[in-house]
């Protein structure tokens, strides 16, 4: 069988490394092999694209630019390193993959769902996660956990209108593939966070 392929999704702060530590954690517990990785990123080629998106200095680059680099570290990580782990019964979890780009590039920067699918088709013929945990919480509250911890980078210095689209946008996902996505309320005490996300562990080792 191969390995699952799940990966966490959530705005700035959301507490979407904090999850992935306690379920890498639980799925290691259970002797599953697993590769932990995060986009954009997870291969010395996607981390070097990662720097460039990321850097605040980089004031320049142009909205269907960010959307192809996304896409171009993301077809890197999926032939280097995702595909061959999920063919070796190996477990990968990611800390976001394309939801996020319909998040922030769609919902955040206005670019289109088709023109987003269009680049997705292309780089995943049809390949998805078998399972995403979407953190969820307001905007403000996330933004306030993200603020305590470092400068922030070119996504996190976006405006609120920008989070809460990129929000209502996860939002409209999971409402869509309620199977597939699952919301963690994540405004939460973190103790009843990781709670949710041992039930849904739970449930996936039953499947
Ligand atoms: N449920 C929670 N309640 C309170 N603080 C939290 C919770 N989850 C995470 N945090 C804290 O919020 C900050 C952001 O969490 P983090 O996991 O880094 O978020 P993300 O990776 O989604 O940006 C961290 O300081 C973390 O300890
Ligand atoms: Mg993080």
């Amino acid at each position: 069988m191969p390995g699952k392929f799940i990966t966490l999704e959530g705005g700035e702060g959301a507490g979407k490394t904090t999850c992935l530590m306690h379920l890498e954690k639980l799925i290691r517990q259970s002797g599953i092999d697993l590769c932990v990785t995060r986009e954009p990123g997870g291969t010395r080629t996607g981390e070097k694209i990662r720097e460039i998106l990321l850097d605040r200095g980089n004031i320049d680059i142009l909205d269907e630019t960010e959307l192809m680099l996304m896409f171009a570290a993301r077809s890197q990580h999926l032939n280097e390193l995702i595909r061959p782990a999920l063919a070796a019964d190996t477990w990968v979890l990611c800390d976001r993959f394309t939801d996020a780009t319909y998040a922030y590039q769609g919902g955040g920067r206005g670019i289109s769902q088709e023109r987003i699918a269009e680049l997705e088709q292309w780089v995943q013929q049809g390949l998805q996660p078998d399972l995403t945990l979407l953190l969820d919480l307001p905007v403000e509250v996330g933004l306030q956990r993200a603020g305590q911890r470092s400068t922030p980078d070119r996504f996190e210095s976006e405006n609120i209108a920008f989070m809460q689209r990129m929000r209502s946008t996860y939002l409209d996902i999971a409402a869509r593939e309620p199977d597939r996505v699952k919301i963690i309320d994540s405004s939460q005490p973190l103790e009843n966070v990781l709670l949710q996300i041992d039930h849904i562990f739970t449930d996936v080792l039953a499947e």
